[in-house]
This record gives structure tokens, sequence and C-alpha cells, in this order.
């Protein structure tokens, strides 16, 4: 029986997991939350991590308040980067696979056509350069490593841009959203059925692992005042959305204008087949409504 270790299990990403790994009989899987390890104690994280003979880690802990890490850098940068060096250097001790998860925000949005893994990263924020620093620690200490990049990652669980907005949307006859800035949302329950996809499929010999970075969000392309219309149309939920642009709504972190992430290479190493992002839309909200 292999064993798989899921650290920071209580976000978006690390919840969706949790859903799944029921029905995931080739696996035995440890989760450990910040109470339980706090990936600032670099000595607890390399003990939990060559404590027992892991196969597989999923990192799904991240400092993911971009403005904020504006400010907090010194913490931004010992969660996406110190943290993951850390991971990539004991897995690498216990010879185990790792699984990590990245972002859009590597790039500086200057692209017009869908960013592929071999695009020149630029990151015009601490998030993005913490998170990209995190990408070349962990690939340098750990050969047997994947990073997948998402974006606009949403779910039933926790706090995200689904949720604000449905909630603004009842509360407020109209809102103003971005239109200016262009990208694909991830549900974040696709994203751990990839992950999990790509450990069986290397448990079973059927593909096996191949290290490097990959993108993963779901297909199409958007705007977030296209999402935000979006999730009201498939919510019922009746409000006046207006586009804006990003002059008239600054934030501490610079946001990338055009962040699609180009899928090909998954899916032809990986042969998966993407949901578009309007049904897994559908399916997140009939979940937060439930
Ligand atoms: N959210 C997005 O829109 C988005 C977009 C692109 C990429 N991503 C990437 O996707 C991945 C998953 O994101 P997500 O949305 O699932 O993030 P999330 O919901 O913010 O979850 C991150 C988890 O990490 C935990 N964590 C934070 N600091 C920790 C520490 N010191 N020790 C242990 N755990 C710690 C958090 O715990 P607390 O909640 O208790 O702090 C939380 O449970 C991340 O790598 C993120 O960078 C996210």
């Amino acid at each position: 029986m292999k064993k798989i270790l899921v650290i920071g299990s209580e976000g978006q990403l690390g919840n969706e997991i949790k859903e799944l790994y029921h029905q995931f009989r080739e696996a035995k899987f440890t989760f450990t939350t910040i109470e339980s390890l706090d990936v600032t104690n670099q000595v607890a994280l390399k003990n939990k991590i060559t404590s027992d003979s892991f196969d597989y880690i999923i990192n799904c802990t991240a400092y993911t308040a971009v403005d904020k890490a504006e400010t907090d850098k010194d913490l931004a940068d010992i969660i996406n980067n110190q943290a993951i060096k850390t991971i990539g250097k004991s897995s690498s001790e216990i010879n185990a696979k790792v699984i990590h998860v990245s972002t859009d925000y590597v790039f500086d949005g200057s692209n017009f056509k869908p960013y592929s893994e071999e695009d020149q990263t630029s990151p015009n924020s601490v998030y993005g350069k913490t998170k990209l620093d995190g990408e070349l620690a962990l690939l340098k200490e750990n050969s047997e490593s994947i990073v997948l990049r998402t974006s606009w990652l949403y779910s039933s669980f926790g706090n995200n841009f689904v949720k604000t907005m449905m909630k603004l949307g009842n509360e407020r006859d109209e809102l103003n959203v971005i239109f200016d800035q262009v990208g694909t949302p991830t549900y974040a329950r696709d994203l751990a059925k990839v992950i999990l996809y790509i450990i069986e499929k290397d448990i079973n010999l059927a593909i096996p692992f191949q290290s490097g970075i990959y993108h993963y969000s779901n297909e199409g392309v958007c705007s977030w005042f296209d999402f935000t219309k979006t999730i009201h149309e498939i919510a019922n939920i009746n409000c006046n959305v207006k586009p804006i642009e990003s002059k008239d709504y600054p934030t501490a972190a610079p946001r990338p204008h055009y962040s699609v992430l180009n899928k090909t290479k998954i899916k032809t190493i990986y042969n998966v087949d993407i949901p578009y992002w309007k049904d897994s839309l559908k399916e997140c909200i009939a979940l937060i409504n439930q």
C-alpha cells in the first residue's frame, strides 16, 4: 500500500482532496493541518516528512493573501518558498515524489496568447515572486516533482470569489466588477481530481510520473466581470453587474491583465479531459446551495 502525505488539508484544495480520497483505494493518506504541522517550523516539517516512508507528498499549503503579502513579505517567503525548499529536500531524502501547486501570478500578464510552461516568468507581486521561488526550489531539490500552475481557484470550501459574488449579489442591487483582467476559473475539485489521477496512473504504471511544470485550469476564458455575470445567472441572483477597469479598483498587489494558461502539455502527457469552466461552476454552485 502506497503512502500519501497531504500537507495543508484545510484549504480549498486540501478539502477537495479529502472529499475524493475515499474513492482512491491504491494508497493510505495522512492529512496535516496548520495546527498539526505549521510549515513555518522547518524542523517539524522535515521531521514529519522523514518520519514515515511516504511515496507521495501533495502540498496544498500556501500564503494566498495576495495583497497582504506586499507588506508581509517575510512570512509569504517562508510559506511559499522556504517551506517548499524543505519539502523538496526532505522528500528527496526518502525518495518521495511531490506534487505542488503554483499560480498564474508567476507571469506579468503582458501576453496576448495563453501562457505555456516555457513562457518567461516575470511576477509583478510578492505573492507571485515567492510562489515562483518555491517552484524553482522544489524542482532543484527533488527531481521527482511536479508543479501544477493553476488560476482563479474556487470551491464550495473556504472563502473565494464565487461565494463573495453570490453573497454580494444577494445583498446589493448593483456591483462593479473588473473586465480588463482575463483568465480562467478553476474548480478546486477538478484540480484535486487531476492530482489524484497523476498519482493513480503512476501507481498503476499506466503513465509514469513525469516531473516538471504543468499548467492546469478549467477550459475557456473570461474576465472577472463575465465570471460574476455567470455566477449570478447560474445561482439565479438578480443584480446589476457593471464592468469597470482595474484602475478603478486599485489593489496593493498588481494583478496580471491576462493570465490564461495553455494546458496542451498536461493534456498530451497525461491525456486528461478538462471540464469547461461554466460546467464546473454549475457543479460547485449546486453544492454551495445544498
Ligand atoms: N486561490 C486561488 O485563487 C489560487 C490561484 C492560483 C493558484 N493557487 C494556488 O493553489 C494552491 C491551493 O490554494 P487554495 O486556494 O486551496 O489555498 P487556501 O484555501 O488559502 O489554503 C491554503 C492552506 O494553507 C494553510 N496554511 C497557511 N499557512 C500555513 C502554515 N504556516 N502551515 C501550514 N498550513 C498553512 C492555510 O491554513 P489557514 O487557512 O489556517 O491559514 C490553508 O489551509 C496554493 O498553492 C495557491 O497558491 C490558488
